[in-house]
């Protein structure tokens, strides 16, 4: 079995120490827990990939532990993209800047420009300043699968394949960061979050940049599947509760409250899946704020399989 850490200091001291000899780490954080690796270590981000079974082209985002070291990463940052994280970091929000040329390129899948986000969680930045370099983290499940929200589920998803896990306890959001691309004129909203399309255009306002538009109901950004945080059991999709039928034997409802609702949804898919359910029907939350992103993951989660 994985071994759990607490997130004290001899936690941290364990997995500090263990991202320094190149291994991999489940890293808890507010959004998802995420599958750490030291993002300048190509070895080690070649094995992020293959212990995901993720496809070599599918960046990784990178985490970083003061906002001063964007510009260790990036180049030309735009003034607002400065705003954005000064308003946001730490915080689930992660934005996409040119690479500099030594950023690791098998992090960026190739690319020239890389994904960069400060989590707003007390372990995960202890982790990283220590360490001292910036950490590649995609969400700590194997590709297409349920995100995890608790240590337990890291360890249940990934078993031996991690050194340990680090339990920062259950993730305050609980859904992935918003991903706003910073590299065009008018930023555009890759992955919607629980950073706001209206919050990202609040903070845009005072200098004048405008939202590239009408994106905010569905991830963009690359590797972003039709299918995606998927669970075994079907889910049925329904925009008004007239339409669940009166026998559902298990309903999920992500309606009535969104911030509870997006703390909770994976954990629920989980305990549907470990209960057997085989159809879950979903009362969807209205498409609104925080909704957006309920909206996008659970309409990803629904796309059957090919
Ligand atoms: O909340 C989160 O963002 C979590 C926690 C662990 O921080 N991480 C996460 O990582 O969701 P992941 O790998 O599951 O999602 C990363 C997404 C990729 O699907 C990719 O589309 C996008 O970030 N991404 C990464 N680098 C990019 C780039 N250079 N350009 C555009 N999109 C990028
Ligand atoms: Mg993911």
């Amino acid at each position: 079995m994985t071994r759990i850490v607490a997130a004290d200091e001899p936690g941290i001291a364990a997995a500090v120490a263990a991202l320094a000899r190149g291994e991999l780490i489940g890293l808890p954080t507010e959004t998802v827990y995420g599958l750490a690796a030291d993002a300048t270590n190509d070895d080690a981000l070649r094995r992020v990939f293959e212990v995901k079974g993720r496809p070599a082209g599918h960046p990784l985002i990178v985490h970083i532990a003061d906002a001063s070291w964007l510009d260790r990463l990036a180049l030309d940052v735009s003034p607002a993209c400065r705003a954005l994280v000064e308003h946001a970091w730490p915080g689930p929000l992660t934005v996409v800047v040119r690479a500099r040329d030594t950023v690791s390129r098998v992090v960026t899948g190739g690319r020239d420009t890389v994904a960069v986000r400060m989590p707003a969680h007390g372990a995960a930045l202890a982790i990283i300043a220590r360490l001292g370099r910036p950490v590649a983290a995609p969400s700590a499940n194997r590709f297409g699968g349920v995100s995890p929200t608790t240590a337990r589920h890291v360890a249940d998803d990934l078993g031996e394949d991690i050194a340990l896990v680090v339990d920062g306890g259950a993730c305050d959001i609980g859904v992935e960061s918003t991903i706003v691309d910073c590299t065009l004129e008018q930023p555009e909203i890759l992955r919607p979050g629980a950073v706001t399309q209206d919050d990202v255009r609040r903070i845009l306002a005072p200098s004048g940049t405008t939202l590239n538009d009408g994106v905010t109901g569905e991830s963009r950004a690359p590797g972003m599947l039709a299918r995606h945080y998927a669970p075994a059991a079907k889910l049925v999709l329904h925009e008004t509760a007239a339409s669940l039928p009166s026998d559902a034997i298990s309903v999920l409802d992500c309606a009535s409250d969104l911030v509870e609702a997006a703390r909770t949804l994976y954990a629920r898919l989980r305990e549907h899946d470990a209960a057997g359910h085989a159809v879950v029907h979903v009362l969807m939350p209205p498409a609104r704020g925080l909704g957006h992103a309920l909206r996008d993951r659970l309409r990803k989660a629904a796309t059957p399989e090919k």
